[in-house]
């Protein structure tokens, strides 16, 4: 069975490796020459754990190859994903022109052919789209659409590939549902096989669903600091309910990355123009928008006016083990901290090459390491969770700092330890204060 993924982004290379290591011949085809030529030598154009040793050994045993040549890849494959991005658009729709000529261009150079083969779509449309790219292909019945949603996270994205929590397939075919079972046969998840429309709604609801626990743990850290209460106590007690479940409850500066704010802003308009407005979700985008903001009023409260204030930014990716800087809290705090005319310095393990392409100048410094970002600084931000920050030095830092004031927007590091050596902690929700 030979597969061709079309789009080499985090889902496309990682479906690309993971079905490369569990059974088929797999090309992976992208119109970006660069990422091809990189991707060709066995690395990969994103910072994802373990994915370059992969793609070593699944490129060396000839399982898995990378092309431009669209029509080559398409017309050797039986099965074919479609694995390209959908951004928003200006008005928060999902953007679906690269899709579409993608689609155009398999059905023009396919559709005539006589062979039998599945397409799936594992980009994240808006609901009704892979019944739209159906109705596209019924005038040739050999190819059979399928939506099947990808849930994996940046940071551990081979690992949810081959070991994924379930696979969702949606389809109105049984042929198409035998190929891809067939296809996932190596694969143990809960399988479910449902219609195309349900598909793509599970992928927005879970995408929302999880979105709606960080708000409301946001919302109430809020509260918290105003009542004295711990969030993080008050989550772990809330996780102990099986009900509830201990996931996806931390409090911090917000989500970000590629997919929550996205296809939040995709389900919230989808449901708008069918006048349903989803005014819980609204409300979900919202509170997130505005935490960094909120974070930076404490900063101030603290501090005074900001200007020629020295700040280090510690983690800039919109979570550790990802060099991904898209919607990232750090990238809101830069530029909030930039028109206050605050001097900045910033510090991240992989993401700074990504932070530096979309935010440099006068008034933020780069740093090679964590110690050089925070010395002589009036406060440090902990915007990302990296291992490596929560194993600083601390008495170090301490002596370093113009002022041992921490602010730590992800209710990572030890505050009672952090208090012992004569830090001010300020976190989210656990109001703390000073622990001398
Ligand atoms: C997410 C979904 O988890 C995944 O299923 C989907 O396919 C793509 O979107 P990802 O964006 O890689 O994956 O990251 P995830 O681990 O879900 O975290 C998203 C954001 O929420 C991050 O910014 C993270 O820092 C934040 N987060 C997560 C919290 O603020 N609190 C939490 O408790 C959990």
């Amino acid at each position: 069975m030979k597969v061709a993924v079309i789009g080499t982004g985090y889902v496309g290379v990682t479906t690309g490796v993971a079905l490369a290591m569990s059974g088929p011949e797999v090309t992976g085809v992208d119109v970006d020459e660069e990422k091809i030529r990189l991707l060709q030598t066995g690395k990969s154009p994103i910072y994802e754990p373990g994915l370059d040793e992969a793609l070593v050994d699944v490129i060396s045993r000839g399982k898995l190859e990378f092309t431009t040549d669209h029509t080559v890849a398409l017309l050797s494959a039986q099965i074919i994903f479609i694995c390209v991005g959908t951004p928003s658009d200006q008005e928060g729709r999902a953007d679906l022109r690269v899709f579409k000529d993608l689609i155009d261009q398999v059905h023009h150079l396919l559709c005539h052919d006589d062979d039998e083969r599945i397409l799936v779509i594992k980009s994240t449309v808006p609901v009704g789209s892979n019944d739209q790219v159906a109705e596209l292909f019924s005038d040739c019945p050999q190819i059979h659409v399928v939506s099947n949603p990808e849930f994996l996270r940046e940071g551990s994205a081979l690992q949810d590939s081959l070991q994924p929590a379930r696979i969702v397939m949606g389809a109105s075919s049984t042929q198409a549902f035998e190929r891809l079972e067939q296809l996932y046969k190596n694969i143990e998840a809960p399988r479910i096989k449902t219609s195309r429309l349900n598909a793509e709604m599970i992928k927005y609801a879970s995408n929302a669903f999880l979105s709606m626990r960080i708000s409301f743990m946001n919302e109430l850290a809020r509260l918290s600091d105003k009542l004295g209460t711990d969030i993080s106590i008050i989550a772990t007690g809330m996780g102990l309910d099986s009900r509830i479940g201990p996931e996806f409850l931390r409090a911090g500066l917000g989500y970000g990355g590629s997919c929550f704010p996205k296809d939040i802003i995709a389900l919230l308009s989808i449901a708008e123009e069918r006048d349903e407005p989803l005014t819980i979700l609204y409300q979900v985008a919202k509170v997130n928008e505005q935490q960094p903001t909120w974070f930076l009023q404490k900063l101030e409260q603290r501090l005074g006016d900001l200007a020629n204030k020295r700040i280090a930014l510690l983690g800039l990716s919109f979570k550790p083990n990802t060099d991904d800087i898209r919607e990232a809290p750090a990238q809101k705090l830069l530029t909030i901290l930039r028109e206050k005319e605050a001097l900045i310095t910033a510090y991240d393990p992989v993401a700074m090459p990504n932070m530096q392409r979309v935010l440099s100048g006068e008034q933020v410094t780069y740093t090679q390491t964590p110690y050089e970002a925070v010395n002589a600084s009036d406060a440090v931000i902990l915007c990302t969770e990296w291992g490596e920050f929560l194993e600083l030095d601390y008495e170090r830092v301490y002596h370093i700092m113009r002022k041992p004031l921490i602010f730590d927007g992800r209710n990572a590091l030890p505050h009672s330890e952090l208090g012992k050596i004569g830090f001010e902690y300020v976190g989210i929700g656990n109001q703390v204060g000073s622990l001398v």
